[in-house]
């Protein structure tokens, strides 16, 4: 059985992110996959606070909800990362998020494969330019696979993304893709 993990980075519920992931994991239950979803903002999940233990340990000094959300992502092949563009960044969850992955082992970010999905409230992509880039600077670095990238520029009211037919397909579809070529 195949899984797949939501990890949705706006604090908006219902918003353009959790859209654009809920479609993603949509497509991919249609072919059987068992999806899960984690709204960040609901979660406890400080910020790294740089001591470096981990380095030893494998694990953080904070035990707060990023444990939980960790395991997930263990026990999952795929996963979905949305974050709503936030000053031409990830959100500061999504962001706190990302940093804490420097506690997780090497070797549980190999092979995982990606769709990333942002959304933005201005009319062009070059606002998820940093994102993108700096996710994918990591996704190389970890040596995970990142499997496309659904972006939503000039969304900016909650649920707007709604009414662009042509993105839900396409965010759909990438769903489905994912786990059909496992
Ligand atoms: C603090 C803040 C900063 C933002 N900065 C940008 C920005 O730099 N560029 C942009 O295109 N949209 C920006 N936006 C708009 C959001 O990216 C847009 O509304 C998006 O659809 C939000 O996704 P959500 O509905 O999932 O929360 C910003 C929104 C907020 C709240």
């Amino acid at each position: 059985m195949m899984r797949i993990l939501g990890v949705v980075g706006s604090p908006r519920r219902g918003g353009n992110t959790e859209i654009l992931v809920d479609e993603i994991l949509d497509g991919a239950k249609e072919t059987g996959a068992e999806a899960e979803k984690v709204i960040l903002d609901e979660l406890d999940i400080r910020p790294c606070k740089g001591c470096f233990a981990c380095s030893k340990t494998n694990e953080c000094v904070q035990d707060d909800d990023m444990n939980m959300v960790a395991m997930k992502m263990r026990q999952s092949q795929v996963w979905v990362l949305g974050t709503p563009i936030y000053w031409w960044g990830p959100s500061a969850q999504f962001k706190a998020f990302l940093d804490r992955w420097v506690s997780i082992p090497r070797t549980h970010f190999r092979g995982k494969r990606i769709i990333l999905t942002i959304p933005s409230g201005g009319g062009s992509e070059s606002y998820a330019r940093h994102t993108v880039g700096m996710l994918n600077d990591v996704f190389n670095y970890l040596g995970m696979e990142h499997f496309a990238t659904i972006l939503a520029p000039g969304f900016g009211a909650r649920g707007e993304v709604q009414n662009a037919p042509d993105i839900l397909v396409a965010a759909r579809r990438a769903g489905k893709k994912v786990i059909n070529k496992i």
